[in-house]
Order: structure tokens, then C-alpha cells, then sequence
């Protein structure tokens, strides 16, 4: 991109934000490595690129759902092409290890292909009516301009979470990606109009949460937010779509635990955990940050998995013979540390990791050491609060009723797992523990897109990504009845027809 910013997509035309404000994405495996300069947007850039989509609305709408899903099938298969040069710009621009970045493209490449079928699919239902010669029939409708808010995780599988089934559905996006990793947003919005979506049906604004983020919030020509990002600010987003009657739904944060049983396949159980708590540098919200082991088997299971997280090797996701990435930015670094040295003065004890790199040439990124604690109890704030980093925890259990009170025991309900081999244990676990995606004998990372995702309790509000009710957070149902009977009776209904 140029010198000039022009990274918002408004109406069809690349242009700098109206103020003129840039800000920079770097490396964060060397933050002294600029990805790029972007336009730091604000409420009128916010509102040109709604009016955009406003306009564009009538026409796409209209257009049949199998010419719009053609569109988003061809983005698949442009997703596909460009695969590895998307994944290394994704590694550059957000730290994860090139074989994670590549399933995250890979998730957007499956989503396209996934929602492209639904423009096909029955969009609504037939119902008898009560009365003689009146047709009945209910469908799914569109909205109007969705906007999206992501974070920077998983730059492009999300979005696409959010953006296909809005686009397929009918309706038209402004999209507001995380202020670190604008670059990925303009490679796949580039995408997506090579695949040939009209002039204003996607729209972008990079920049800020409090100034581009807040505008899609607060825009009146906006009737849709999705969300997805930390806890205290989807609260914020909701309670203020709550005043504007907006429709949102908030895909928010996780405490995410994995229970091993004393009859689980403990090696198992440790590359479960390992992948759990460390993949993508513990920065998803499905890593497993609490690790609720029975008695039983604990030192076995935390002996091993020290040993192996030991072994993990820290470096560039760029380096095939990397483990474990940087995390995103400083912010989040001290952040981490700060969790670390929480854990420390509640008194879990700290048997591996717990440190800044600072030795060349990793100081030069934003590394973290892959940490555990032992002895954690679950009360202790970190094991109740997002960390969002390397760190996991033991919790010891001594039985199964204490481990699936203990793994329930937090204010967050998005993954939970539990390893055994007894199938009983297992339908136990399927039934008690309270989580928007349970597995058993696999990590909790690992959702698969045709499957719903999402959690309860402050997880989110209620909703679902991806699976076949993607359509349900940008759509509106309409119920239609039509009396074709000759003859000229009113004949009504809600109304008791027994006369005395
Ligand atoms: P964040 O929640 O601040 O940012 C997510 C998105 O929301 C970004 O696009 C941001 O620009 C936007 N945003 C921020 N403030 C806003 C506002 N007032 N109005 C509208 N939009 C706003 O998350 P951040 O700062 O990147 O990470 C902080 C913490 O959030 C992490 O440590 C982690 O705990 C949590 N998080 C959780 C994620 C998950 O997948 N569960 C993803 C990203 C962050
Ligand atoms: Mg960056």
C-alpha cells in the first residue's frame, strides 16, 4: 500500500481516511519490521462507507441467492490460490506459525465453499394454515448493513465467519478489522472483489476500537454489529446497541479447561494440553488454561508435559522448525507477565517458563516462554480471567463430580474437554459441563465450521457462529399469508370461531 494510507475500501474506491491519520502494523516477531501504513479512520469515514453500503443494499438484495453465492465461491477458490502467500503474510503480520496460519486461510476457504451451498438451499419454510384457501409460508430475509468488528487472532477466518453468511443472506457489510492486522483485512477484501462483489456491498475502515469501532456502533445506518473480541469490550458494545435497538452478537472470551481422569491415555492427554495451552501462543479463545487433573495421575501428567513444553522452541512462525510464535504486541507481553507474577502472589507455584525473552534475537519481538503453573486453586484470578497468552495452570481433582464442578466454575462457557476411557465418564462430561463446544479425548482447540460456534454464560450473548444457523444473527424472519379463495367472506383468524 502507498505512502498515502488509502487502505479504506469505500463504495469501490481505495481511499485515505478523510482526516488524513495513518498508524502502522508491524512484526511482531520484530517490531522493528513495519508491515504497512493504514488509514486511521474515524465517524465520517465510518459514515461514508455505511452510506455506501446503503446504497448498494436494494440491488444485491435482489440479486438471486445462487449469483450471490457464485461470488463467494469464487472467492474460495482465488483463497485457494493465494494460500501460502496469504499464510506468510500472516505469520509477518500477526506472529502465529506458518502451518496455523495456513488453517486459518484454510477455515475461510472451507466457510466460502460451506455458505456458497446455502444459495441453494430451501430459505424458508411452507405451514398449513388453519383456514381454507390461505397459503402460509415463512423466509428468512436480510437486514440490511451488517457491520463487523474482529480481532486480530484469526485475521481471516473470521472475518469470513462473519462476512459470507451476511453477504449470502442479502445483506451488505462495513467491516472494521483489528488495528493489528489491517494489511490481512485489505488482502482479503482485494480478494473478495476480484471475485467480483458489486461496487458498496463490502465496505472497510481500518483503524481504532474507540474511534472507527465505536462509529459502526454507534452509526445509525448500521442495524447489525457482530462482534468478536474481548469480554469488557463486547459488554460496552452490547449495553449500547441495547439503547440503539441494534442487533448484535458478541463472541467474547474463554477460561477453557480440559479435565484428565485417572483413566485417561495420559500421553494423550499431554499432547492435548500442550497444543491446547500453547498453540497460536495461547492467544485463542479456545486455549485450555486450566488443566484439572485427578490426583491420581497428576505428577505423571505434569511431569510430562513440563518436559515437553520445555522443548517447545520459541521463533518466527516463518521458521518451519518454530513451535511457538510471538505473541501480538508489548500491550499484550506485559499483560501476560503481569498475569504471571498474579499467579505467583496467589501462591501457585510456577514450575516452568514465567519470563520475557530478552535475548537476541527474540528480544527484538514480542516472545513469552511457555509457562505453567502447578498447585493452582480455582478461585486464584488466573484461574478466572482471560489471559490470553502462554500460560496454563494444574487444578488437581479427586473425583469426577469435583473435576466437572471445578471445570463449571467460571464465568466463561466456551470450550471444555475431559480425557477418559470409560464411556460412562465420557456421557457424564457430555451432559454436565457447561460450554457452547465440550469434547472428549481431543484439545479444546479445533472447531470445525459446519459445526455451530460460540459458548454460554459471558462468553457471549447467546448466539452461534458458523454450522447452519450462520444465517441467524444478519436475518430477520417474515411470515407471509395469502388468500386466494373466491369467495367474498372475511374469514379471520385469532379469534375464538366456536359462536354461542
Ligand atoms: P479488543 O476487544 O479491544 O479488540 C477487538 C476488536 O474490537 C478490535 O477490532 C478493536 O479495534 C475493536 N474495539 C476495541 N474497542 C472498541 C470499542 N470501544 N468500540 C468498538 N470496537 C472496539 O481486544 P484486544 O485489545 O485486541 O485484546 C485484548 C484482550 O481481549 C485479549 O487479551 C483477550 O483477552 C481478549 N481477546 C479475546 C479474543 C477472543 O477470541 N476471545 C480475541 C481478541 C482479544
Ligand atoms: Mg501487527
Amino acid at each position: 500500500m502507498s505512502h498515502e494510507a488509502k487502505t479504506n475500501y469505500i463504495g469501490g474506491k481505495w481511499t485515505a481516511a478523510q482526516a488524513g491519520g495513518t498508524f502502522k502494523s508491524v512484526n511482531p516477531a520484530r517490531t522493528n519490521e513495519v508491515i504497512g501504513v493504514f488509514a486511521r479512520s474515524h465517524r465520517e469515514d465510518v459514515e461514508a462507507a455505511a452510506a455506501a453500503a446503503q446504497a448498494a443494499y436494494p440491488a444485491w438484495r435482489r440479486l438471486p441467492a445462487p449469483a450471490r453465492a457464485a461470488i463467494l465461491s469464487r472467492a474460495a477458490r482465488l483463497l485457494e490460490e493465494r494460500k501460502d502467500a496469504i499464510s506468510r503474510q500472516m505469520t509477518r503480520e500477526m506472529g502465529k506459525v506458518l502451518t496455523e496460519a495456513r488453517g486459518d486461510v484454510q477455515e475461510a476457504i472451507d466457510m466460502a465453499h460451506y455458505i456458497a451451498a446455502f444459495g441453494r438451499m430451501p430459505n424458508g419454510s411452507l405451514v398449513p394454515s388453519e383456514r381454507a384457501d390461505i397459503f402460509c409460508a415463512a423466509k428468512r430475509v436480510p437486514i440490511g448493513v451488517v457491520g463487523l468488528i474482529t480481532p486480530w487472532n484469526f485475521p481471516i477466518a473470521i472475518p469470513s465467519w462473519k462476512m459470507f453468511p451476511a453477504l449470502l443472506a442479502g445483506n451488505t457489510v462495513v467491516f472494521k478489522p483489528a488495528e493489528d492486522t489491517p494489511g490481512l483485512a485489505v488482502t482479503f477484501v482485494e480478494t473478495l472483489i476480484e471475485a467480483g462483489i458489486p461496487t458498496g456491498v463490502v465496505n472497510l475502515v481500518t483503524g481504532f476500537g474507540d474511534e472507527a469501532g465505536a462509529a459502526v456502533v454507534e452509526s445509525g445506518a448500521i442495524p447489525v454489529i457482530s462482534f468478536t473480541g474481548s469480554t469488557e469490550v463486547g459488554r460496552r458494545i452490547a449495553a449500547r446497541c441495547g439503547q440503539l435497538m441494534k442487533r448484535v452478537s458478541c463472541e467474547l472470551g474463554g477460561k477453557n479447561a480440559i479435565v484428565v481422569m485417572d483413566d485417561a491415555d495420559i500421553e494423550l492427554a499431554v499432547k492435548g494440553a500442550l497444543w491446547s495451552a500453547f498453540g497460536t501462543s495461547g492467544q485463542r479463545c479456545t486455549a485450555a488454561s486450566r488443566l484439572i487433573v485427578h490426583r491420581h495421575v497428576r505428577s505423571a501428567f505434569r511431569d510430562a508435559l513440563a518436559d515437553r513444553t520445555r522443548a517447545l522452541r520459541l521463533g518466527d512462525g516463518l521458521d518451519p522448525s518454530t513451535d511457538v510464535g510471538p505473541v501480538i504486541n508489548r500491550r499484550q507481553l506485559d499483560r501476560i507477565h503481569g498475569y504471571v507474577d498474579v499467579g505467583r502472589a496467589e501462591g501457585a507455584r510456577l514450575i516452568t517458563g514465567g519470563a520475557i525473552v530478552s535475548d537476541d534475537p527474540l528480544g527484538e519481538g514480542c516472545y513469552y516462554s511457555p509457562t505453567i503453573f502447578d498447585e493452582m486453586r480455582p478461585a486464584m484470578r488466573i484461574a478466572q480471567e482471560e489471559i490470553f497468552g502462554p500460560v496454563t495452570g494444574i487444578i488437581e481433582a479427586d473425583s469426577l463430580d469435583g473435576a466437572l464442578r471445578i471445570a463449571n466454575e467460571t464465568g466463561y462457557g466456551l470450550s471444555l474437554s475431559l480425557y477418559t476411557a470409560d464411556v460412562r465418564t465420557a456421557f457424564r462430561a457430555m451432559e454436565e459441563l457447561d460450554a457452547g463446544i465440550v469434547y472428549v479425548n481431543l484439545p479444546t482447540s479445533g472447531a470445525e465450521i459446519q459445526l455451530p460456534f460460540g459458548g454460554t454464560k459471558q462468553t457471549g450473548n447467546g448466539h452461534r457462529e458458523a454450522g447452519w444457523m450462520a444465517m441467524d444473527y444478519c436475518t430477520e424472519w417474515k411470515s407471509i399469508y395469502v388468500n386466494y379463495s373466491s369467495s367474498a367472506d372475511l374469514v379471520r383468524a385469532q379469534i375464538d370461531t366456536v359462536e354461542n
